[in-house]
């Protein structure tokens, strides 16, 4: 575990997709209650129950878009009085998990203080929720953009692949995914306008500085969507 910002701490595991090591990470944040938030369970084990525990009491874990579900039974079986959830999207996929209540694009939850919610329109098979810290100012996304730096041949190869390769972007398949893309840009938009400057994700570098700047080139350079932060620009 590593201690991220203020509030906020970070695992880290190894995950691999189509055989190239991408890594998975997983986000803890101290609410201002002193009780967690867990975003995105990787695959933890004793010692990292342990370090989260010493942390503070996991009262919320959440499941941020429709691939990150991987995880979320076997977290439960070292964190099961957590309330857990996930997008009523992600129910229909795996009935198998019980959420105790599905993320919602207008809803307020008892971590709507410390933390504000995006709900990523246009996008009806990912269906991600994009957190954002309003206290430490961090942006905290799963797949919405990769940022790989340190390749080793397999991940070089489907870095390719994915039209990812040195750089912060979104991958072909997530992109092939976008299916409105006025609604996806009005929700890029939104989390635009907040006032963020490093981005935790879940594959690749952490973003420690510059991270709007790198947001916006990543869906600029991809997409050809002019965005204007800070503006409501719907169009
Ligand atoms: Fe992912």
């Amino acid at each position: 575990m590593k201690k991220f910002s203020e509030s906020i701490w970070i695992i880290e595991k190894p995950f691999k997709l189509m055989g190239a090591p991408i890594g998975n990470r997983c986000t803890i944040v101290r609410l201002s209650s002193g009780k967690l938030w867990v975003h995105s369970p990787v695959a933890i084990d004793e010692s990292d129950a342990e370090a989260i525990r010493a942390l503070g009491e996991v009262q919320f874990v959440v499941a941020p878009n429709n691939f990150h579900h991987l995880h979320v039974r076997s977290f439960k079986e070292f964190f099961p009085n957590a309330h857990y959830q996930g997008t009523s999207s992600l129910q229909q996929k795996r009935k198998d998990i019980y959420f105790d209540s599905f993320l919602e694009s207008k809803s307020l939850y008892e971590w709507s203080n410390d933390l504000e919610h995006v709900y990523v329109f246009g996008m009806p098979l990912v269906h991600e929720v994009v957190f954002y810290h309003r206290k430490d100012k961090v942006l905290i996304i799963a797949d919405l953009f990769f940022n790989f730096r340190d390749y080793n041949i397999p991940l070089k190869i489907a870095s390719k692949i994915l039209g990812v390769y040195q750089k912060a972007s979104p991958s072909r398949l997530f992109k092939s995914l976008i299916w409105n893309r006025r609604e996806f840009k009005d929700s890029l938009n939104d989390i635009l306008d907040l006032d963020f400057d490093r981005i935790i994700l879940s594959h690749g570098k952490l973003i420690d500085s510059h991270g709007k700047a790198t947001f916006q080139n990543a869906y600029q350079s991809e997409l050809g969507v002019v965005l204007r932060p800070g503006l409501s620009e719907k169009s």
